[in-house]
């Protein structure tokens, strides 16, 4: 099995690993120009951004090639997931990918502008995240098909929220004077968008991930309106394993 994933925090990396194939990490996969897959089951694991599928995923989703019998696509998300799966269905059909099993897991949000992070973090026991994780794992060891739908108005939210793919987005970045310039930043950025000289300076092509935030060691990076000066990072991953799926 293999299974491709994006991750900024950690959760998709979680769930991808979960699985116990071989795991492949999607903005690496669109850096290194590696666009074929083959073998008897493959997956995708990605977070879910403004309700619908990151654009990162969907670049590389365009690009790739994948020939399995059992093709399965996961989200992870933290509160709604809204058009992502429709997404997911529609991005698999201009692409010829049949999927055979669609589902999503929430799990905590890591979302700045909307989240209190430690308030998250106390919540994860009542979201059943290990439950739900190992029913998905043992689904698609079964070959399980099904498809996790959504109905046809997330479109609209999908829609309202596109236009949070502000161009500028890393404009709402500002950095305190607890920098330390370790780099730690632009190592995790998935799409070498930051530069450290003595401090971070954000280039333009910002996916919003927030994997530089917040796994900086520092808490030195902050965004605009972020409702949590707590960072998260998910607790069964290390910063080395987000630094080598992003660098
Ligand atoms: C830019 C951005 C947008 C997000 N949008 C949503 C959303 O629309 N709905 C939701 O439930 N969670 C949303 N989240 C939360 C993440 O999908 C969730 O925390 C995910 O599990 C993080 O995965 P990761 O740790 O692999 O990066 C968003 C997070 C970010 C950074």
């Amino acid at each position: 099995m293999k299974v491709l994933y994006f991750t900024a925090t950690g959760n998709s990396l979680y769930v991808a690993k979960s699985f116990g194939g071989e795991t492949y990490s999607i903005p690496r996969l669109l850096k290194e120009g590696h666009f074929h897959f083959e073998d008897e089951k493959i997956g995708i694991v990605f977070p879910v951004f403004h309700n619908s599928v990151p654009k990162l995923v969907e670049e590389f989703l365009d690009k790739v090639t994948i020939r399995s019998k059992y093709i399965f696509g996961i989200a992870t998300y933290g509160m709604y997931s809204g058009a992502a799966t429709r997404t997911l269905i529609e991005i698999g059909k201009r692409n010829g990918f049949d999927f055979s099993y669609i589902n999503e897991i929430v799990m905590v949000d890591n979302y700045l502008p909307g989240f209190e992070m430690k308030k998250q973090q106390g919540g994860e026991a009542k979201k059943l995240i290990e439950e739900h994780l190992s029913q998905i794992v043992n689904e698609v060891g079964i070959d399980r098909k099904y498809i996790r739908k959504h109905s046809a108005a997330t479109e609209l939210i999908r829609y309202l929220n596109l236009k949070l793919y502000d161009k500028e987005f890393e404009k709402n970045f500002t950095v305190d004077a607890s920098c330390n310039g370790c780099k730690t930043c632009e190592r995790v950025c998935p799409v070498d968008n930051i530069k450290v000289n003595k401090q971070p300076d954000f280039q333009s092509n910002c996916q919003h991930c927030l994997a530089c935030i917040q796994n900086c060691p520092q808490k030195a990076i902050h965004l605009k309106n972020e409702k949590s000066t707590e960072r998260f990072v998910n607790s069964n991953i290390t910063l080395r394993e987000i630094i080598d799926a992003n660098k």
